[in-house]
């Protein structure tokens, strides 16, 4: 069957990929250690387990959702952002529930773009920037991401053609896959630089609720003039271990939020209504097992870093999200690292060069297994670079 072109401008997420390698070799009985999956092995809390089983037995729950999902967790995702940014935001205009935050990273580029018009995505960055941007036909300008500036665009550094010409750019702090964080100062710069542009910001901020150290990730709408040049996506998946609810929401301009709500009146009917329900349960519930949750996970951080560490490897420690992101040793490419350890010591770890040509020289730990797994995959290291 002939298929469209545009598919081959693109590849597969790359975690379908994998999948089907690492099951492989497990079913030959290897034990293979994923450290590229980003899924929290962590449960969602209590309460929003509880309301989402009860949901499910009202009646009224079964039908086609309303297509812009019910005011309740609009006003739940708005009253979220005031209480964790201090952030105001209209739940009827401002607000937009999604199918986890990916559904409206994939749609904000059909909403953004028409064909030929250039968008400023990171690079190394979240693949699905980049097949959004070509499934919607758009062209695509990499704004590097480098160690010499904290893994921070330059925003300097963008050729004023470039940005005159450019609709949409991505940011995305806390960073997949580089775990670095973006100074206030970074989003003052950048939304002087939309408005002199006439640029829509685009911040994807899943990992906003995953951080240590006492560092608290802020919000792009945080900052004076955002919500007049962009929007922020966040969602359910990491902040309440819940990725594969698909519970995510957007906020901010509100011509942005109309045209997505227009594209969603067409590909989704809003989300399953006890998720609904559930989700604006979570939002408005407690939210102390996060600072439980973090322990956990900078234990973890910590287990591997130091493995890193002790076998001469360079390594930014991260204050937030759930990665690591090192350099590999000398004399490797990422990818032929990343396999040569898989096919010697059955642990997967993600080359950075699969996340852009910037992302060349690293690659990336995912902390979604118990610190002993993770310690067991640092020994299995140390012995490969002994
Ligand atoms: C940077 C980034 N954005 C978006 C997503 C997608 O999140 P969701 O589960 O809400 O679709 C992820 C998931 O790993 C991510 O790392």
């Amino acid at each position: 069957m002939k298929t469209a072109k545009r598919l081959n401008d693109f590849e597969a997420y790359l975690g379908t990929t994998m999948n089907v390698i690492l099951t492989k070799m497990r079913e030959e009985g290897k034990d293979v250690i994923n450290l590229g999956l980003g899924d929290p092995d962590v449960q969602p809390p209590e309460n929003q387990r509880r309301v989402l089983a009860d949901a499910c037995f009202d009646a009224n729950n079964h039908h086609y959702p309303s297509f812009y999902s019910s005011m309740p967790l609009k006003e739940a995702i708005a009253a979220w952002y005031r209480r964790h940014f201090d952030v105001e935001c209209d739940p009827e205009t401002e607000v937009l529930p999604l199918l986890g935050s990916a559904e409206g990273l994939f749609h904000i580029h059909t909403c953004l773009l028409d064909t030929g018009d250039t968008a400023l995505v990171p690079d190394p960055c979240y693949p699905a920037y980049v097949a959004g941007v070509k499934i919607a036909g758009g062209v695509i300008e990499p704004v590097p991401l480098l160690k010499k500036n904290g893994f921070v665009p330059d925003l300097g550094a963008i050729d004023p053609k470039v940005a005159q010409r450019a609709q949409m750019i991505w940011v995305n702090y806390p960073n997949n896959p580089t775990a670095a964080n973006a100074p206030e100062e970074f989003y003052k710069n950048l939304i002087e630089w939309a408005h002199k542009y006439k640029v829509a910001v685009i911040s994807d901020n899943p990992y906003s609720e995953v951080c240590f150290d006492g560092y608290k990730a802020p919000s792009f709408l945080q900052l004076d003039g955002a919500k007049e040049v962009g929007i922020e996506f966040n969602s359910l998946s990491k902040a309440y271990n819940s990725c594969g609810w698909r519970a995510g929401m957007m906020l901010g301009n509100k011509d942005i939020i109309a045209g997505m709500a227009k594209i969603k009146s067409h590909s989704d009917r809003g989300m399953f209504y006890p998720l609904q329900v559930a989700a604006a349960a979570a939002l408005n519930g407690p939210t102390e097992f996060m600072a439980e949750r973090n322990r956990i996970y900078k234990e973890r951080r910590d287990v591997v870093v130091k493995g890193l560490q002790d076998v001469g490897l360079e390594v930014e420690i991260p204050k937030a999200t759930f990665y690591v992101w090192a350099s590999v040793p000398n004399g490797y490419k990422s990818h032929d690292f990343c396999f040569k350890i898989l096919d010697e010591i059955a642990v997967w770890m993600i080359p950075g060069s699969m996340y852009g040509k910037y992302g060349e020289g690293y690659f990336r730990i995912a902390l979604t297994h118990p610190a002993e797994r993770l310690a067991g995959a640092m020994e299995r290291l140390k012995r490969f670079m002994s």
